[in-house]
């Protein structure tokens, strides 16, 4: 059984801590997308992981994970937060495989990523200044550098020596500072060595692992809105978050995919700019108060909003969501009254339309048409099973599930893997 698992709305919907209770049915997790501005968090026990490149299954032992050939690999951050890991306990070793295909993250893409968002003002991104446009930019425009590169010192030394030459002219021309050559060199050679007993060609691993019937789980980084081709353009991030991007990024073809699981909170969170057309600041202060729904890679405060159910129904489309993972939903329950938006009204006027639409400058016109229903005002943090839900909790994720158009399967009441309720 192979399962993709995405983000339905803006990311951090929980995916790090659905992939950690899925992973005990897997035998290999793989990232096929996205970079270090991923940022998965993971609790067990008394214990919180937040893993950015490396895939969530990683602290289930006797599990594989595989880094696609689809991600973007800044080295020197892969190297720190395999030696985190280390030092926390987790054995990093033959259960890392990277793809050889892997872009790599250069010194020269987080500087632009950062003169960029500067340059832009008050119409920046809100990036994780993780230099991901830019290392996604070169691969399109076919001048990055691969994992392979990087593992064949003089082919990497000849190619950099290029790279840094043409990027030292852009970043004068930002009035950035210049790379030196030899401390780059120098510091992604200690990386490429490092690295080095990780790095195969993960597609025919995948394909070999497919043979024998394995069971393979895809992890989704960002969510659909970030999507570059199916988000709120500009203000996505640049790969392909929705399901298709597992395949593309990994080599597995759509036939090989059993499932595809949505992730979804049960309210909305958005961390950076671009349009959030069911935002309020009063759940925002409620949750934000509660010490939650803080970025996990760069600490920013996540912007909050009702749970937007046209949205999260588009997302079941673009990615052909069969099932549901509902997290956060202790996050409603002081609540006395919540609202669900079912449909938007442009500049508040006129039909109501029930699809976004993904022109952001459009969709920041839109404003929520919304159904209320009763809370349920007691914790849920300690239920254990989904029919100790109060009622009212389970209708309305029963209504969120029904408008989003996918069966429930899991809902999370708390970061700690015992506190997820399955339904049959
Ligand atoms: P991801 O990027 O999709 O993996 O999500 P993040 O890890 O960035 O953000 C999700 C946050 O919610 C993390 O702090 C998780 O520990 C936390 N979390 C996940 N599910 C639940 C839940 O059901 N309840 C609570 N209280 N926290 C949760
Ligand atoms: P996970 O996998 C939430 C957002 C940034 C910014 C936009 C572009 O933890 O859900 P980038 O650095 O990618 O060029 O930034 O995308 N963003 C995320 N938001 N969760 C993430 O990952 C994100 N990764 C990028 O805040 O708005
Ligand atoms: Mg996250």
């Amino acid at each position: 059984m192979n399962t993709i698992l995405i983000g339905s709305q803006w990311g951090d919907e929980g995916k790090g801590k659905i992939i950690d209770v899925l992973t005990t049915d897997a035998d290999i997790v793989v990232r096929s997308q996205g970079g270090n501005n991923a940022g998965h968090t993971i609790v067990s026990g008394k214990k919180k992981y937040i893993l950015h490149l490396i895939p969530s299954g990683i602290l289930r032992s006797g599990k594989i994970c595989v880094i696609g050939n689809g991600v973007v690999i800044d080295p020197i951050a892969l190297v720190q937060e395999i030696e985190g890991l280390r030092t926390q306990g987790i054995k990093v070793n033959k259960n890392l495989l990277i793809s050889e295909s892997a872009h790599l993250v250069m010194p020269y893409h987080r500087a632009l990523d950062e003169a960029r968002e500067q340059m832009k003002g008050k119409n920046k991104i809100g990036t994780t200044k993780r230099g991901i446009g830019p290392a996604y930019g070169d691969k399109a425009a076919r001048v990055g550098m691969r994992l392979a590169d990087l593992m064949r010192p003089e082919v990497f030394e000849k190619k950099l020596r290029l790279r840094i030459k043409e990027n030292n002219l852009v970043l004068k021309s930002f009035n950035e500072k210049s790379l030196s050559f030899s401390k780059v060199l120098k510091e992604y050679q200690e990386a490429a060595s490092l690295l080095k007993p990780f790095v195969i060609n993960t597609v025919a691993y995948l394909h070999e692992a497919i043979a024998k019937k394995k069971n393979i789980l895809f992890e989704g980084a960002q969510g659909t809105f970030l999507d570059l081709d199916h988000g709120t353009y500009p203000f996505v991030t640049s790969s392909n978050t929705t399901s298709g991007g597992a395949c593309t990024g990994s080599g597995v073809p759509p036939n090989s995919i059993d499932s595809v699981v949505g992730v979804l909170k049960a309210y909305t969170t958005r961390v950076g700019e671009g349009p959030l057309p069911t935002e309020n600041t009063t759940i925002g202060t409620m949750l934000h108060e509660m010490g939650r729904e803080f970025g996990s890679t760069t600490g920013r405060a996540r912007r909050c909003g009702w749970f937007d159910s046209v949205a999260t129904r588009y997302a079941t489309m673009v990615n052909g969501v069969d099932r549901l993972a509902i997290t956060n939903v202790d996050g409603l329950d002081e609540l006395k009254e919540i609202s669900i938006c079912v449909g938007y009204k442009i500049d508040g006027r006129g039909k109501i339309i029930t699809i976004p639409p993904l022109d952001a400058e459009e969709l920041a016109r839109c404003t929520p048409v919304y159904k209320t229903m009763p809370g349920w005002m007691v914790s849920t943090s300690n239920c254990k099973n989904y029919k100790d839900l109060p009622l009212n909790a389970r209708r309305y994720l029963d209504a969120i599930a029904q408008l989003t158009g996918a069966k429930l399967w899991i809902v999370s009441v708390g970061p700690g893997r015992d506190q997820t309720l399955w339904l049959k």
